[in-house]
């Protein structure tokens, strides 16, 4: 039987367009308001515990699915050989514990990063983890990791990969950010054991070796440390792709240097970037702890995706992350190189059905070039 696509049944459009609307005003003028009345930490656990508990709900996944999941078949694309429904995802860090995969699932997101999860529990840095700074759409994060650790997370991560309706999971592995952290050998061992119990237990790995809030600072960001670090992880057995996550304030040498260690490995793409530390040119209490996210980190991450695709665009694949919130800015992304993208930060400013606004919007964009399929567009604007 041939499968059902929103884009082919005029009821189906109007019904995911007026489920945008209700959806776009339900949260900006309400649940919004609600949750931004909290402190950031309380709105983000509370939103998470929420959604975990909705995700059992079964009519309201069902009706989820038939306001939210916008599907498509120009936005259907095979990427480092995994199949996505549509490209677009949840980057790490949202949901540290695997709580809202069923949801993220209904909704009709491409992909979800759960994590970061690291080998031992961790509590993360001391509260407040968030700011928000709501001119610039972006938050202050400042969690160190927090994960319940990738012993028990990867359980939920198999539990989520194995009953998944049509969205991937990646795992996102970092290091455990705790006061027993030892040399550089024990940092690489912990995330070889996150590596190992990740094997084969989702679609995707992401290894994050760029979190600027650790003590311990990031360790694995120079070419002879990211090599010794990947010699490591190349000896773990595994079928998923491996990605790695890379840092935003690095020049184009430094990057450079990094992806060419890279591409000497078992990885078969990079997702750029993870959040901004440079502060210059923003408004920011200096006594707030953290690295930003959201539209102060587009520019950095687009030139670092618009140069890694030129010159690496045939070897890694690219996730590109940083600012989205829009069609129009997920559809820069993808001319300038990324074949994934992610968001975090409009979910919170925008609400859930921002990715259903983007996958629908980037159709359109498609079309309106005269692409016959999104892989099509990937890098065309790249010289
Ligand atoms: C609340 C929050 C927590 C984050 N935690 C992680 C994390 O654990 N691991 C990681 O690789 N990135 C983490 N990030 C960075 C995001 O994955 C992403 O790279 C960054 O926020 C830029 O995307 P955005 O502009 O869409 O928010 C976090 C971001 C936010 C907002």
């Amino acid at each position: 039987m041939n499968k059902k696509y929103t884009i082919d049944s005029l009821l189906d459009r109007s019904i995911i367009n007026t489920s945008i609307r209700i959806f776009d005003i339900a949260y900006k003028k309400g649940a919004k308001k609600i949750i931004f009345a909290m402190t950031p930490d309380t709105a983000h656990s509370t939103t998470l515990d929420f959604c975990e508990k909705a995700g059992n709900n079964v009519p309201l996944m069902w009706l989820l699915q038939h306001m939210l999941d916008y599907t498509d078949p120009i936005l259907e694309t095979t990427v480092m050989g995994i199949p996505f429904s549509n490209p677009f995802g949840i980057s790490a860090g949202l949901d540290k514990n695997c709580q809202i995969t069923k949801v993220a699932d209904a909704a009709g997101y491409g992909f979800e990063t759960v994590g970061s999860t690291t080998a031992r529990p961790c509590d993360g840095n001391p509260r407040p983890w968030f700011h928000r700074l709501p001119e610039y759409e972006s938050m202050m994060v400042h969690v160190g990791l927090a994960n319940k650790g990738s012993e028990r997370i990867m359980q939920e991560v198999e539990k989520a990969y194995t009953r998944s309706r049509q969205m991937k999971i990646s795992v996102s592995l970092a290091r455990t950010n705790d006061r027993f952290v030892g040399d550089d050998e024990e940092g690489i061992e912990d995330y070889m054991i996150s590596l190992q119990r990740a094997a084969d237990k989702s679609d995707l790995i992401e290894i994050n070796i760029s979190c600027p809030n650790t003590m311990v600072g990031e360790r694995f960001v120079t070419p002879d440390m990211l090599d010794r670090l990947l010699t490591g992880l190349d000896r773990i057995q595994h079928k998923q792709p491996l990605m790695v996550k890379l840092p935003q304030d690095k020049e184009w040498d430094e990057l450079k240097d990094l992806l060419d260690v890279i591409c000497e490995h078992n990885v078969q793409g990079v997702t750029i970037a993870n959040l901004r530390k440079d502060r210059s040119g923003l408004s920011i209490p200096s006594e707030w702890k953290g690295n930003l996210s959201g539209r102060p980190c587009e520019t950095k991450a687009n030139s670092l995706i618009e140069q890694t695709y030129r010159e690496y665009g045939t070897r890694l694949a690219i996730a590109g992350v940083g600012g989205v919130s829009t069609a129009e800015q997920a559809y820069w992304k993808i001319r300038h190189g990324s074949s994934l993208v992610m968001l975090v930060s409009a979910l919170m400013y925008q609400g859930p059905q921002v990715m259903t606004q983007i996958r629908q919007g980037v159709a359109e964009l498609l079309r309106r070039d005269g692409f016959e399929h999104i892989s099509d567009a990937v890098g065309v604007d790249v010289q």
